[in-house]
């Protein structure tokens, strides 16, 4: 249990506590040492066990609860107290701060907040380096137009990801009508994204991991809905906390998205640490490259991430060069992935993914070396984060109060 942070949680109220436990249960980065339902239990609960978290649910007795906070703060100094309260009121939470909490969360508990206050314990906790302060590295694969190879690279990178065994990778197909990655993988899955985002409200990580379809090559597959008519069912919002559950429970996620750049496609783009751009060296695609460069700078949360890919290079039908290429996109080019028809025929039709069907061919090396220096880069910048985050920990409730949380 190294890799993980140890947690005890202290709640009277049988229902909260049961949904927090839920919750944190299919957290991939939380151990629930102990639960609690009596506050005078409590601080030897925490001595006999050590956690790295103690959980504190304030609501069913405040006052009680704010003294075993200062109790614990005295006996057990290593343990980062998260206090859980209904209260917004600026003076609940400037006295739990000042009885010792870390972090104060409101009910009902957003898994996202859940998952933001656990990161900063932890990175204030073990700092940069460590296996537990692990962010999840969202890839967004998005594409020219249809038929560029989106999906052969977002299934094809995730499996080659999900080769290590140090990751867990899960690849979401948000081409929410005529999504295929499910074919890519030949899987026929029982649920969908549809499932989940319905269910979302219920935050159960157990509901999540049955809906998800583990492939041979270790690699998870939320698919699209199966219905046409579902699609519309999922909102923005709902989207927003599904990826919320996915970054908790695995390493690298995946999106591939649909070439409809609608507002869930952008909630994938907000969210992403990469935005992979394929295309190809055609006119209409380097001509729709421009256009979605010109409104992908206009977002602060986008602009940055996009990485442009070229694919199939060396096909040759009379399409632009790349130094013409580059010249009309005026963007680096990141990586280039060369034309293989007959091996891309081959997989799809047997729905196995490159890594396994052909490790060695060109195509599938321009993947691996791909992946290498996507992940590369997230861990240089994991590192400068978490650098940053060491030095402004000490600055985490002020950012809470003023409402400014990083
Ligand atoms: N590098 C490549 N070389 C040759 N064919 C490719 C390559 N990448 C993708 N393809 C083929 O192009 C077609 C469209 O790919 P797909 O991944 O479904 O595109 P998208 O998801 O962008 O619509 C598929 O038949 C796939 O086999
Ligand atoms: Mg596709």
């Amino acid at each position: 249990m190294s890799n993980v942070l140890r947690l005890a949680i202290v709640d009277p109220n049988d229902n909260n506590r049961t949904q927090l436990k839920n919750m944190l249960l299919g957290m991939d980065i939380v151990w629930l040492e102990a639960e609690c339902s009596r506050y005078e239990f409590f601080s030897d609960v925490i001595g006999q066990t050590k956690p790295d978290i103690g959980v504190v649910a304030l609501d069913n007795n405040p006052e009680k609860a704010l003294k075993l906070i200062e109790q614990i703060r005295d006996i057990a100094p290593d343990c980062s107290l998260l206090v859980v309260s209904s209260s917004t009121d600026g003076q609940v939470i400037l006295k739990a701060m000042r009885s010792g909490a870390k972090e104060f969360l409101t009910q009902p508990i957003k898994v996202e907040d859940l998952i933001g206050a656990l990161g900063r314990i932890s990175s204030a906790k073990f700092g940069a380096g460590d296996g537990r302060n692990r962010t999840c590295h969202v890839i967004t694969v998005c594409g020219a137009t249809g038929g560029v190879g989106a999906t052969s690279l977002a299934v094809n990178l995730g499996s080659i990801l999900a080769k290590d065994e140090k990751n867990s990778v899960v690849l979401v197909d948000l081409d929410l009508a005529l999504g295929d990655a499910d074919v890519f993988l030949d899987t026929i899955p029982d649920y969908t994204l549809v499932d989940v985002a319905q269910n979302i409200a219920r935050l159960d990580f157990t509901l999540l991991k049955r809906s998800l379809t583990k492939h041979s090559s270790g690699l998870y597959l939320l698919p699209r809905p199966v219905q046409l008519q579902d699609s519309s069912q999922i909102t923005a919002d709902d989207l927003t906390r599904v990826l919320g559950l996915l970054k908790a429970s695995f390493t690298h996620m995946i999106i591939d998205l649909s070439k409809g750049y609608t507002p869930i496609d952008n909630v994938a783009l907000k969210s992403a640490r990469d935005i992979l751009l394929v295309t190809q060296l055609d006119l209409p695609c380097l001509r729709n490259v421009v256009r979605l460069m010109l409104s992908f700078n206009e977002d602060e949360a986008i602009k940055d991430k996009v990485k442009i890919v070229i694919n199939r290079v060396g096909l040759d039908n009379g399409s632009i060069s790349l130094k013409k290429a580059q010249e009309t996109i005026g963007r680096e080019i990141f990586w280039q992935l060369p034309n293989d028809f007959k091996t891309m025929v081959e997989i799809r039709n047997n729905g196995v993914p490159l890594i396994e069907q052909a490790p060695r061919a060109g195509i599938t090396q321009a993947l691996v070396a791909l992946a290498e220096r996507l992940v590369g880069e997230g861990r240089s910048k994991d590192e400068a984060d978490s650098n940053k985050g060491a030095k402004n920990t000490s600055t985490g409730w002020l950012n809470f109060l003023g409402g400014k949380k990083k």
